[in-house]
């Protein structure tokens, strides 16, 4: 086993490890970033679509935007509908920002390409992470990697950015932790389709048979999700049963759902989820390690982006000035936004999901969207959540 050093550990390269780690390696700050999965894999692994423009602008500011900015899809609005009635709220006019369509897949490989380029390398397909002497000056990362090589890495500090399965959440002590958590009683059954999306904009949609959404990833390209009971498997759902159902929930007087071949589809479990502390000693958690939101609002990936920009700005000046108040605060910066997030993407799930057959519930469903596309102000409330709030970091937009 080899003894080395390093500045930073980070574990994870999903959008939160790899993302730090281009926002550190542009401030001098190195790090080592190992990954469980292959390449290939992580760069295949269909998720989140949607980019706050706060996180757009964060990619474009650090050198890893420039793709995005040929190839994404500037969207000024959403719109809302339940049957009879499609509304657009107009994000543009409410709140001045946009966001945009580019699939979480071509983050990451963008993020991969912009630390090869670079010359940094990312440890793919590592086993037996583990992190140790958290409360000391010198946290350890081992691991072993692909070619059996078990390695011990100490460094200033350790990101744990492994998602919600991974393990650095529980090496923090169980008794210094707390979780709150809310599991919804259904799944979102997402495609992806070689067919031009039918809209120009995503389409959110009440329906007394379950929620339906559809997005997109280009003008050739198709995403589309169904709310399916949590108990459903994938082999229930044949295309043709899926397409159907689309259209029927999707459906109004005058539009037609266009059909094509599908490419991928999967089911999700829908899940609130939040841990706290988000640090211990030299471990920071940041992204789905610390927390999980329903997709309904497409919030998970730009949560993870704001964890990071935080993280990376106290990091920033940890370095350049010795001060450790960015990372004392960090769980508290973090935090805040955790819950704002986690209430937004509640309420949108409760919004527009049907559960049991209580009227009550949806009679308050249907008053809650005529609320928010008719009345000014709460339209601005939604699209302001939407589109993101402001990222309180300094140096990583420098
Ligand atoms: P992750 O993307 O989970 O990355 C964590 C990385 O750590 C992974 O690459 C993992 O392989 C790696 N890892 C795990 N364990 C280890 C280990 N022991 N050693 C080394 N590496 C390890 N959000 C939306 O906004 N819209 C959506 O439609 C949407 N769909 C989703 C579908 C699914 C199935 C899931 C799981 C999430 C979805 N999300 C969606 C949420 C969004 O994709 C996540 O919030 C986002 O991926 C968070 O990024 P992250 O980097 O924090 O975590
Ligand atoms: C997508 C996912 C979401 O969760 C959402 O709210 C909007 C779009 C998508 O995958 O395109």
């Amino acid at each position: 086993m080899s003894a080395e050093r390093n500045q930073v550990g980070i574990i994870g390269a999903g959008p939160a490890g790899l993302l730090l780690a281009h926002l550190l390696a542009q401030h001098g700050i190195e790090s080592v970033l190992v990954e469980n999965r292959s390449q290939e894999y992580v760069q295949a692994r269909i998720r989140a679509g949607v980019l706050e423009q706060g996180t757009v602008d964060l990619l474009v500011s650090s050198g890893a935007g420039d793709r995005l900015q040929r190839e994404g899809l500037e969207h000024g609005g959403i719109y809302l509908q339940w049957p009879g009635e499609r509304h657009r709220i107009d994000f543009h006019e409410l709140t001045g920002k946009s966001v945009w369509v580019y699939g979480q897949t071509e983050v990451v490989k963008d993020l991969i390409a912009a630390r090869t380029q670079a010359g940094h390398e990312i440890h793919f397909e590592v086993s037996d992470t583990s992190v140790t002497d958290l409360e000391t000056d010198t946290p350890k990362l081992s691991f072993t990697t692909a070619d059996g090589t078990a390695r011990t890495v100490a460094c200033d500090v350790v990101v744990g950015a492994d998602g919600f399965h991974g393990p650095s959440r529980t090496s923090i002590p169980q008794a210094r932790r707390q979780t709150w958590e809310r599991t919804y009683p259904y799944s979102w059954l997402g495609i992806l389709a070689k067919v031009a999306p039918s809209t120009d904009e995503l389409i959110y949609a009440w329906h007394p048979q379950g929620f339906a959404m559809h997005s997109m990833r280009s003008s050739e390209v198709s995403r589309l999700y169904l709310q399916v009971d949590s108990s459903d498997s994938i082999e229930a759902w044949s295309d043709d049963r899926i397409w159907e159902e689309l259209s029927t929930r999707l459906g109004i007087e005058g539009w037609t759902l266009d059909t094509g071949p599908v490419t991928d589809k999967s089911i999700t479990p829908m899940r609130s989820f939040v841990s706290s502390p988000m640090r211990h000693g030299r471990l920071f958690l940041a992204g789905d390690a610390a927390h999980i939101v329903p997709p309904t609002g497409a919030k998970g990936l730009n949560l993870a982006a704001a964890d990071v920009a935080v993280l990376a700005d106290a990091l920033v000046e940890y370095y350049r000035d010795g001060s450790e108040a960015g990372l004392d605060s960090y769980e508290e910066r973090a935090l805040q936004r955790v819950w704002r997030k986690t209430h937004f993407s509640w309420w949108m799930t409760s919004m527009l999901h049907t559960s049991g057959d209580d009227d009550f519930d949806r009679q308050l469903q249907m008053a809650q969207l005529r609320y928010v596309t008719s009345s000014p102000a709460a339209a601005t409330s939604l699209a302001e959540n939407y589109v993101g709030l402001p990222l309180a970091v300094r140096s990583v937009h420098q």
